[in-house]
């Protein structure tokens, strides 16, 4: 979206693309109100190289070689990798058989380009927001490394954790599950820094879907972008055996342009650690009488998120949809 003085909004994505991530690429780049300045790269739904691999090849189907790649980590904090080649398909995209991209990432480490895009933003007055659609590994390191230039971010809006919802386990989501260190350094660094975070989670993300019918649509406009954009929700719908699929990290992405669409309470959030059945769920506090939470002996937790709880799916379905097929 655009400030009140017209300008882009800039932003960052920190993807581990898959098909969801490949959408939210693809509406990142190409959409008129956000100004896309680069994609770093984190293992997660595939391995650290088909994700590096995967995002370049989105990026030059967009025509968008501008775009720096940066290549981050290759493992969680602490945890074992954990693919999702079961959701993704063996090369974490789709199996679309594409060409090889001819760009190449940037030099510089995810960490380095994440710093110096942030303090760029910060230095032209228009400060970075940071989506993270991937566990988030890079951001921690970015957080312990250059915490100076965290602190300077606009805001980070992540696709990641639930409310209510879950799906890596009975209790947490994938994208934590996957580093849930991460992204408790995360969230405490956000309230360090007073950075604004926002949580777009499984309790919205499942909810902004698109359908066999928009795949049909997407393929008769024949152009590079909406011949991907169809395949990417076309594996997605086989995957499931469904008329239909969401959209995925796309949506925190579309949050960014309708966000009057997206139904949010700030609330505190913690991530459960510990927790041999719950470790990687966030613990997002839901009570409204203050008089429970004055005796918790846990205290309240120390970050205050934007939770989003509901969602018009039309409405950010239909933001990625009319920009990947280039509808009015
Ligand atoms: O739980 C959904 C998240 O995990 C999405 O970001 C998807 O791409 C996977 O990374
Ligand atoms: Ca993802």
């Amino acid at each position: 979206m655009s400030d009140a003085h017209g300008t882009r909004t800039p932003v960052v994505l920190d993807c581990d693309t898959g098909v969801d991530d490949a959408c939210a690429i693809l509406l990142a780049a190409l959409h008129p109100r956000l100004d896309l300045r680069a994609v770093t790269c984190v293992a997660g739904n595939a391995s650290l190289a088909d994700v590096v691999r995967n995002t370049l090849t989105v990026l030059q189907t967009a025509a968008r070689p501008d775009v720096p790649v940066g290549v981050g980590a290759r493992a969680p904090l602490l945890e074992k990798p954990f693919e999702a080649r079961h959701v993704h398909g063996a090369d974490g995209m789709g199996d679309l058989r594409m060409p090889p991209s001819r760009l190449s990432p940037d030099p510089r480490h995810a960490v380095e380009l994440l710093r110096d895009v942030i303090d760029a933003g910060a230095e032209e007055g228009n400060r970075v927001t940071l989506v993270p659609t991937a566990p988030q590994t890079n951001v921690a390191l970015l957080a312990r490394t250059y915490p100076e230039s965290f602190a300077r971010l606009g805001r980070v809006l992540f696709m990641g954790g639930g409310a209510r919802v879950s799906n890596a386990t009975a209790a947490a989501e994938f994208n934590v599950f996957h580093d849930p260190e991460a992204a408790a350094i995360v969230l405490d660094a956000c309230a360090e820094h007073d950075v604004p975070v926002g949580m777009y989670g499984l309790d919205v993300f499942y909810v902004p879907t698109v359908t066999r019918r928009d795949v049909a649509r997407l393929r008769a406009v024949g152009s590079p972008v909406a011949s991907l954009a169809s395949g990417l929700v076309e594996f997605a719908c086989d995957r499931f055996r469904s008329e239909e699929a969401t959209i995925g990290d796309a949506g925190a992405v579309a949050m960014l342009l309708r966000p009057e669409a997206v139904g949010t309470q700030r609330l505190p959030v913690r991530v459960e650690l510990a927790g041999t059945w719950t470790r990687g769920r966030t613990i997002v506090d839901l009570r409204d009488w203050s008089g429970d939470m004055a005796h918790d002996p846990h205290g309240l937790a120390a970050t205050q998120v934007d939770v989003a709880l509901t969602v018009d799916g039309p409405a950010l379905a239909d933001e990625w949809l009319r920009t990947v097929g280039g509808f009015a």
